[in-house]
Parts: C-alpha cells; structure tokens; sequence
C-alpha cells in the first residue's frame, strides 16, 4: 500500500486537487490518499464552499497558517507539515499549481527526502516579481514528477535543464474538473439570484498584487469598471485582498452602485456566470483556462501570461495593463472581433486519470 498525502492551500488548488482525488479513490486498495489542507485560504466562501461542490473529503490535515507576509505563510506552512511528514512517512507528496503552499510544502518534503509530484508544472510568465513565478520555477526545480498541462511548459522546463524523464504531458486537471460538473453548472440559479437573467453582462475578478496593491492602479480599474457598467451589467466577485484594499484605500464610494458587486462565489455559480458571459476581465490565471475551454471572450488585465496556450489556440486577449488599450480591446471584443478559439491538446477531462496512472506505473518502477 503506497500513502500519498496531497496539499491543498488557496482557492484555485481545490480544483485541481479534486479529480486526482476521485481517480485515487478508484485505486483504494493500493494507494491510500489522504489530503493536508495548509489553511492559506480559510473563508468559508474561500475554501469549504469548494471542498463541498467538488467531493472533496474533510482533509485529513488541517495546518490553519491563515494569512500573513510571504515569509510568515511560508514558514508557518513549512514547520507544520514537516510535522505530518515525519509522523505518516508518505511515499509521495503531490502538489499543485504555484501559491505559497505549494512551494512551501514541496521544500519540506524534498529536505526529508519524500519524492515530489508537482501537477500544473512549467507555466512560465517569465516575470520574476510575480510571487507566483519564484513559487513555480522553485518546485519544479526541486520535483521529481512534473505533470504539464500545455506543450510550452515541455520546453520551459527543457531550457531549464530538467531532465525528459521526470516530464509528463498529461493536460489540464482544472479543466477535469470543469468537464465533470457542468450539468451542475449549467444548473446554477445564480444569475436569476443576481436578477441578471437573460441579460448580457460583463464578469470581473480582480486579484493580483500588481493590480490591486496599489491604490492609483486599483483606481483606474474601478473607473474601468464605472464606464462598462453604464451600456452593460457588470458583475465583480470581488476576492478579500480586493476588498480590503478597496477599503484601506478609501475607494468604497468611488465604485458606481450600477456595478453588481458579491462576496467570492462558489465553483458551479462562478463557473455558470464566466459560461454565460458577453466577456470576462480578469488577472487571474485559471480563469483564462476555463474561458477558452468555454470558448467565452476574456481580456486578462496583465502584461504577461504563463498560459499562452490560451491566447494561441483559446479566447484569451492579452490586454496588459493601460486602462486605455484595455478598454479598446475590450470595445473591439463587444463590436465582435472576437476570437473563436479552440481547445488546448489534453484539455478533455482525463488529465487526473493520466497522472495517477503515471504514478501507478512510476511505483512499480
Ligand atoms: C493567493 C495566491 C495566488 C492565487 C490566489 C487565488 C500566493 C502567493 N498567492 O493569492 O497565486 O491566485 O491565492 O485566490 O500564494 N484573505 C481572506 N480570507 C481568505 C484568504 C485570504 O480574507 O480565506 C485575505 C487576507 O487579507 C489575505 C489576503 O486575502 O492577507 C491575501 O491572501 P493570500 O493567500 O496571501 O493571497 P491571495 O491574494 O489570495
């Protein structure tokens, strides 16, 4: 019996965790998986929304580290799961995607000599002020399972030296999870509880330090928003480290009341409104995923993207971050020039299924 332990932390690691959870539950008397929650998301709306739609189980550990500076996260999350390490001995760790507890706990396990699995590896943005990309470049250097999710991240990973043996293209597990529960989200009432139903809208998420951190940048956009909301309904799930500063920076009252604003939103209501959209704006990186997958428009507020798949072969636009281009681009896709996209190779719902197979065959190895 092989003991696997895979981390969860923040909101977009629950998506991906979910579907290689439900493939190892087929492999119940070979492998027993057990799921370590680091707390690095703790809002109910942040996180138990998501273990509840996607089947996730109670974890098996829960580290409640919360927020906090990086280092203060990062060390938090180290010295609590080196103490499950040391106590379950797993064979093998899984980590996914690149938030801090991903790179925090895959430097745990590597130092007690624990193999690695690190799925979503390779994505490059090639901009190193990006917490995310110091997460990304450090656990794929230190993994010894490397599951990529669109073909540039094979040749990120080549130029970085990592050796052809520890690389496996298995596409997208997100997507996995997208695929197995769209009868759920097409079921969503969401936009009737929105009383939007039947009407065009555009669909905002903002969250990126380098867009939300500062006050003039966070300004703009809301300005952004104001405009768009007066031809259109605009709908702005508005992530914590968002409102928050809205808050500290004295915005509260700048934001239009036309502008239909929520608390974060669950998996299958979220994922209904970004199906359902005229367009979506957003930093985020999974949802420019999901929105190519859905062949829905979306304008991603960043000058670098680690998933040029989406704007090759998908509906991504690459906006950058002038609030003027990013309002003519967002005009030219209302007037129509729109991208019909397609989906990425691998992107069919059997990503989770490839990689715990590859572990299966690794383990006989
Ligand atoms: C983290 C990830 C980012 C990911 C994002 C998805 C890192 C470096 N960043 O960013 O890659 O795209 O999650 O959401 O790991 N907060 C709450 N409740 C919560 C969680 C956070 O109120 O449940 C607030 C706190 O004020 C906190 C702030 O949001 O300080 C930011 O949370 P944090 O986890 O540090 O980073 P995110 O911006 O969420």
């Amino acid at each position: 019996m092989k003991k696997i332990i895979s981390v969860v932390g923040a909101r977009p690691n629950f998506m991906k965790i979910a579907p290689i959870h439900l493939q190892f539950l087929k492999q119940k008397d070979r492998i027993q998986h057990l799921i370590c929650h680091t707390g690095q998301h703790y809002d109910e709306k942040m996180s138990k929304v998501f273990f509840d739609e996607l089947g996730l189980p109670v974890p098996d550990f829960y580290l409640g580290i919360g927020s906090g500076s990086h280092a203060v996260q990062t060390a938090g999350v180290m010295v609590a799961f080196e103490k499950i390490l040391l106590e379950e001995k797993p064979d093998l760790v899984i980590v996914a995607g690149d938030v801090n507890s991903t790179i925090a706990c895959s430097l745990v396990a590597k130092k007690l000599h624990i193999a690695v699995a690190h799925v979503e590896a390779g994505l490059r943005s090639f901009d190193r002020t990006m917490p995310e990309e110091i997460n990304r470049i450090l656990t794929d250097t230190i993994s010894d399972y490397l599951f990529v999710t669109e073909e540039t991240g094979l040749e990120n990973l080549k130029n970085e030296g990592i050796p052809d043996e520890k690389v496996f293209f298995t596409g997208n597990v997100m997507i996995d999870s997208l695929v197995s529960n769209l009868p759920r989200i097409d079921a969503s009432g969401v936009r009737r509880e929105l009383g939007i139903d039947g009407d065009p809208y555009m669909l905002v998420t903002l969250h990126r330090p380098s867009n939300v951190d500062e006050r003039e940048s966070l300004a703009a956009i809301l300005r952004l928003l104001n405009k768009q909301g007066r031809g259109r309904k605009v709908v702005f799930p508005v992530h914590p480290r968002t409102r928050s500063n809205i808050k500290n920076f004295g915005l509260e009252a700048e934001i239009s009341p036309e502008i239909i604003l929520t608390e974060p939103i669950g998996y299958f209501d979220f994922l209904h409104l970004v199906k359902n959209a005229l367009l979506v704006l957003t930093d985020s990186g999974g949802i420019q995923e999901e929105s190519t997958f859905l062949g829905v428009q979306c304008v991603t507020l960043r000058n670098n993207t680690e998933r040029p798949i989406t704007v090759k072969v998908g509906t991504n636009h690459l906006a950058g971050t002038d609030i003027g281009k990013v309002e003519g681009i967002i005009g030219e896709v209302l007037a129509g020039r729109v991208k019909k996209g397609g989906i990425p190779p691998l992107w069919d719902g059997k990503a989770a299924q490839r990689i715990c197979q590859q572990l299966i065959d690794l383990s006989h190895r």
